[in-house]
């Protein structure tokens, strides 16, 4: 398979199979809007809780938040949102469209050489709104283009509910929202995204040993939850691309069939937002040093990822096809900690109610400690290869001898071997063979 044909395959497998479909298909379609479905919902939460696992609850010096998308218009003039996040927007008199300055070299458009562009004008991002029924400029507001804003407007709540110390950190996933001029390559550029993002304050001597620990640690993350080495880059910013508020700012890429693209920025945003704040807000939002006794704005580090690109980089990394008995196997390696379903449960026959009554017990009780499924729809080979296509990783096979001698098969998604167990040393089995740890059982 051509890594040309992947994005086509993915995008095809996720609809068929119910990961994610077109916004408002039954209407025509929303242009660049996804909705996910059984199998995405399962395999985005996936991605959120080992992100939220790894950043908040495996460490001490890092809290959670969930901030309101909708906050004061003046968090946005405070964070530098409302004079420069914006695109260079040009339009074109000939064919009519509108293209981002920076991106005319590969415009969608027929047209291409006669293209007549206009003078850049700058257009803002950020989707603005009214608050309450008076359409004015005083009930303006605007939909968060970033979660950071949320995080840095409840530095002070947090300090002196939690009392921590530098350095620390807030963690945050949700939606934000930007009027991309050129959204496109199916989740990866849209209007409405998920972020997960991470504000950590430190002192400002410590601010560049912390944004390496942090690309480091961010990159380990990725590595491993299975993505493969070679398709995941760092690449540095130069001066000139630099947001308005970062001193430094690091890529996380992984190498899409479209390229390489950005998976996660890591950013030093020095002290620039707690200072805006304090000034637009008048709160005091510097850090009372008890030890060095001084006051000071920490620094900011920022590992800011988002987690549609996260899922789809996911999806893309663990499409295989192979060939076995003459035949193309669709198989989605997914890490056991992603796979929407770990286990499913199959009967050899369905008309055998034994058989049926087994396997639904079987079901009924792994259920309680993970996400399995029960599916006797089809013949065993037709089963084990819809399994195979969603990423689930055992299938559980109960026959007539099972009714006899309380065994049954287990079958390894990757290596498709099959291996005959005691039913009742089944959840030993899996937690064993799952993560070596129990947690994923829980
Ligand atoms: N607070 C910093 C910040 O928002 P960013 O590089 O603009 O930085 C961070 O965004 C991450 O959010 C990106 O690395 C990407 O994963 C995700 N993201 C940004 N814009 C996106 C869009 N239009 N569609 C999907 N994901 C997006």
């Amino acid at each position: 398979m051509q890594r040309s044909d992947l994005m086509e395959k993915v995008v095809s497998l996720c609809k068929r199979r119910g990961f994610i479909f077109q916004s408002s298909e039954i209407y025509g379609g929303l242009a660049s809007a996804w909705d996910y479905g059984p199998l995405g919902v399962e395999l985005k939460r996936n991605v959120k809780s080992s992100w939220w696992k790894a950043v908040v609850h495996d460490r001490d010096d890092v809290v959670g938040l969930d901030a309101s998308i909708l906050m004061h218009p003046k968090v946005w003039q405070a964070s530098g949102h409302a004079e420069n996040f914006h695109d260079d927007l040009v339009d074109c008199r000939v064919c009519k469209k509108r293209f981002r300055a920076d991106h005319l070299e590969n415009r969608d458009c027929k047209t291409k050489d006669k293209c007549d562009f206009t003078t850049a004008r700058a257009f803002n991002l950020m989707f603005k709104t009214h608050l309450g029924a008076v359409e004015d400029e005083a009930s303006v507001t605007y939909l968060r283009p970033e979660t950071a804003q949320g995080i840095f407007a409840n530095f002070r709540n947090v300090l002196d509910s939690t009392h921590k110390k530098l350095p620390f950190g807030i963690a945050q996933i949700g939606k934000s929202f930007r009027n991309e001029i050129t959204p496109g390559n199916y989740t990866f550029r849209t209007r409405e995204f998920e972020q997960m993002e991470i504000e950590y304050f430190t002192k400002p001597e410590h601010a560049d040993e912390c944004y390496q620990q942090w690309i480091n640690q961010r990159f380990q993350w990725y590595l491993k939850l299975g993505i493969q080495e070679k398709h995941l880059r760092i690449r540095r910013h130069g001066d000139d691309e630099l947001a308005h508020y970062a001193k430094g700012c690091s890529d996380i890429e992984y190498e899409f069939p479209f390229g390489w693209s950005e998976l996660e920025g890591i950013a030093n945003r020095t002290d620039f937002d707690l200072k805006q704040h304090a000034k637009f807000s008048g709160v005091d939002l510097q850090y009372n040093d008890q030890v060095e006794q001084k006051k000071y704005f920490p620094y900011v580090i920022e590992p800011s990822g988002g987690v549609d690109r996260a899922t789809l980089a996911f999806l893309v990394d663990a499409y295989h096809e192979e060939e076995v008995q003459e035949r193309t196997r669709v198989v989605l390696k997914l890490n056991h900690q992603l796979a929407p379903i770990k286990v499913a449960v199959l009967p050899l026959l369905k008309k055998n109610s034994e058989i049926v009554e087994m396997s639904k017990k079987i079901k009924n009780r792994l259920q309680k400690k993970c996400v399995c499924v029960y599916d006797d729809s089809a013949a065993i080979g037709k089963l084990y290869r819809r399994q195979d296509e969603i990423g689930t990783m055992y299938c559980v096979t109960v026959d007539v001898d099972s009714l006899q001698d309380q065994q049954i098969t287990v079958r390894e998604r990757d290596t498709m071997k099959q291996e005959r167990i005691s039913a009742d040393q089944l959840e030993n089995y899996l937690t064993e063979k799952l993560t070596n740890d129990s947690s994923i059982l829980n």
